[in-house]
């Protein structure tokens, strides 16, 4: 693919306006439309994003939960990104967290999850690597966000979809399914919203 033909290659202009906001990526607009659709932000919060490298999510969140609440941001990579105080950042696979580490920082408000997996270009693989990864962040959820808390996951449109939504709707009074303006065309990713988690056994 030629360095024109590339949509990644180099930063578009919403990429550009997300670094003039001091955020790394233009990944924050998604979260930016999904927290003012559906109120998913408040000052005090103990939010929780997992796959959080470069970093524009977990700064986005710290600036909405303010000093008062907290942000564990988890991601396979290292994360250069300078934070505020009331961000703790964590490098670990979120398919083999620390219980204790989430039992210590929950319970969590807000459970965040933009998890990609590494594209193989096999697109069968690559969706069913990204619906282990929302089953995955939806279980850290379930046992870690406090009844009344919100979950937001990203996932590769595929099959599996009806499947994702259904698990959603057991375990939150609301599921909603957001593609926020921000995303690119070409990608299949949409977003799986879950409000107010439902109490006692799911
Ligand atoms: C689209 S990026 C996230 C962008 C981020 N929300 C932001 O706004 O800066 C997806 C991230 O998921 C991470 N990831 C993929 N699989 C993971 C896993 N098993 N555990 C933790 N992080 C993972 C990748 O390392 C990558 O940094």
């Amino acid at each position: 693919m030629s360095r024109r033909d590339n949509p990644y290659s180099k930063p578009d202009s919403r990429t550009l306006e997300a670094r003039a906001r001091g955020f790394p990526a233009r990944s924050v607009f998604k979260l930016e439309e999904i927290d003012k659709r559906v109120g998913l932000l408040a000052p005090g919060q103990r939010v929780l994003d997992l796959g959080a490298a470069p970093g524009s999510w977990s700064l986005y969140a710290s600036r909405r939960v303010g000093p008062g609440g907290r942000v564990l941001a988890i991601d396979l990579n290292p994360i250069e990104q300078a934070f505020p105080a009331n961000v703790t950042v964590v490098q670990a696979d979120a398919l083999a967290l620390d219980t204790e580490l989430l039992a210590q920082q929950g319970p969590f408000d807000v459970v965040l999850s933009d998890m990609a997996p590494a594209t193989s270009g096999n697109k069968v693989r690559d969706q069913a690597l990204s619906y282990e990864l929302f089953e995955r962040a939806l279980q850290v959820a379930l046992a870690h966000g406090r009844e009344g808390s919100s979950f937001v996951a990203k996932l590769f449109m595929s099959g599996d979809f009806p499947a994702a939504r259904e698990s959603l709707r057991r375990s939150y009074e609301t599921e909603r399914t957001i593609r926020p303006r921000g995303t690119r065309q070409e990608s299949s990713e949409v977003f799986l919203v879950g409000l107010n988690k439902r109490g006692g056994r799911e």
